[in-house]
């Protein structure tokens, strides 16, 4: 079945359906969707609306501090708890909430199982958690499998059978795992998102994303830091560098896959009406990582003798059942400037945002680029026109704000987040199968339909209007 006419053998009748209307139809079956509270049939739990939502924290290091921040200047929400192994962490966070007005949160600590004993309190209603990517996935299961919301900073999941597990806990317990994936927040993005619903590139076919970012200082902070020795939390430098760096030795893969393939799979109704089903992936040599630690400390330091599995760029190349292609970078060893690298095409015209233009068929002169900021303001997407004043100051030019709104808020409403457990999943699955297309020299893989199906039902849901 076609997209169209898969689309349209549900709510929507006719031929000549446009996507503004498509999304509009989806609106109302989300509406509804909401208005049931709906849970997977035989979920161990039942979701209780809320007037504050009552969140805990696994993980208060500088990005879980930032969620801690954010969550404390609302009034809609109590701390109970925060959990995090590191002394300082724990200082510093209950410092925030002083700084908030806020009573310090009950602490657990002590061990790297403290977070067990902290999500079986029956005072949380949500858990957000920001540890190391190896915790992410058995953290968020125990969340869920003790009654609570899930959110997950990215990426959600390492392997496939982690992916699973984040689907099957969902499945059973009914408690929603919310990806925590702020980009599909930001205002650009979003006003984009506005754009593609409304048909103006047309039928979408081609497009790329990345996560492009020069990490080389974060991984090695100065170069001169032992690898392996970990740096003092907050002190002698990034304390990523405490658990990040292991990924760009041990493994070859698009290691952080969602701020990129986030935005995209809303765009492509991934998992509601489209779904990705293969993929393959290539890698460069090794090169920045070294040559950074020689030219920060010299040959001799023992650090020149890592050796890095992670190649430099890595390229993923996606399918869709739709018939789209997107091309997904991962490029963090080498000096460059930031950027996602967004580009979304189809048959009427093109964003890339790295250039911040646009064509418009049409609509843009001939052949030619246009300024993307009067359209991206046109489009502004509702939720930013609305909570603009309350995102001011909020991290990564304030798309932080919506991502913890929209928790808080499915939180209290007793509903299904906008991301969920099988976004987390088809998202996260891409640094797995990247890890074993490389490995086998590019060798397509398949994506598992971690809807098992229901793709073909589910609607988009993601910000139809200013609610979250
Ligand atoms: N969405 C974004 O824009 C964004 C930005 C930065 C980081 N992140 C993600 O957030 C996560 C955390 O990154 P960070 O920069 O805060 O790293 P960080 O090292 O500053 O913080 C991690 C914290 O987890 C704690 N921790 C480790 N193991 C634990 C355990 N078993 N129990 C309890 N606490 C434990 C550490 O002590 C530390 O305080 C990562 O997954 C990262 O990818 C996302």
């Amino acid at each position: 079945m076609d997209r169209r006419t898969f689309l349209t053998a549900g709510t929507i009748a006719g031929a000549g359906v446009t996507l503004g209307a498509r999304h509009a139809a989806a609106a109302a079956a989300a509406a509804q969707d909401a208005a049931a509270h709906t849970v997977p049939a035989g979920a161990r739990f039942e979701r209780t609306p809320r007037e504050k939502a009552r969140i805990g924290f696994i993980g208060t290091g500088l990005r879980g501090r930032e969620h801690l921040r954010l969550i404390s200047l609302r009034d809609d929400t109590l701390i109970p708890a925060i959990c995090d192994i590191d002394a300082g962490a724990i200082a510093a966070s209950q410092k925030l909430l002083a700084d908030a007005g806020r009573p310090d949160a009950e602490v657990y600590t002590g061990g790297e199982y403290a977070w067990q004993d902290m999500i079986a309190r029956d005072d949380l209603d949500g858990v957000i958690i920001a540890t190391p990517w190896l915790w992410h996935t058995r953290m968020a299961v125990g969340v869920m499998k003790a009654g609570k919301y899930a959110g997950v900073e990215v990426s959600a999941a390492n392997t496939l059978e982690e992916c699973w597990d984040l689907v099957n806990a969902y499945e059973t317990t009914g408690m929603p795992c919310m990806i925590m994936e702020n980009v599909c927040y930001r205002r650009d993005v979003m006003a984009i998102l506005q754009m593609v619903r409304a048909g103006l590139f047309g039928e979408l076919l081609f497009l790329e994303c990345g996560y492009q970012h020069d990490l080389r200082e974060v991984k090695f902070n100065n170069g001169r830091q032992p690898y392996g020795g970990g740096v003092e939390f907050g002190e002698k430098g990034f304390s990523e560098a405490k658990w990040r760096t292991w990924h760009s030795v041990h493994r070859n893969g698009d290691i952080y896959p969602t701020h990129g393939i986030g935005p995209v799979g809303v765009y492509l109704d991934i998992n509601r009406g489209n779904r990705f089903t293969a993929m393959s992936s290539v890698a460069t040599k090794a090169r920045g990582l070294h040559k950074y630690i020689v030219d920060q400390a010299g040959s001799d330091h023992p650090n020149a003798s890592v050796r890095f599995k992670l190649g430099d760029m890595v390229t993923s190349t996606i399918q869709t059942q739709q018939g789209e292609t997107i091309i997904v970078k991962h490029d963090t060893n080498n000096p460059r400037p930031y950027s996602l690298g967004f580009r979304v095409q189809g048959t009427d015209g093109l964003w890339m945002d790295v250039m911040d233009k646009l064509h418009i068929e049409g609509r843009s002169p001939k052949h030619q680029w246009e300024d993307a900021n009067a359209w991206l303001e046109k489009y502004d997407h509702p939720l930013w026109k609305r909570f603009e004043d309350r995102a001011v100051g909020a991290g990564h030019g304030g798309m932080d704000f919506f991502v913890d709104h929209a928790f808080v808020e499915a939180i209290k409403a007793g509903v299904n987040t906008p991301l969920d457990a099988y976004d987390a999943a088809a998202w996260s699955a891409i640094t797995p199968l990247s890890e074993m297309s490389i490995a086998a020299g590019g060798a397509v893989q398949t994506f598992p339909d971690f809807t098992r199906g229901r793709w073909m039902t589910r609607q988009p849901v993601f910000s139809l209007d200013d609610s979250y």
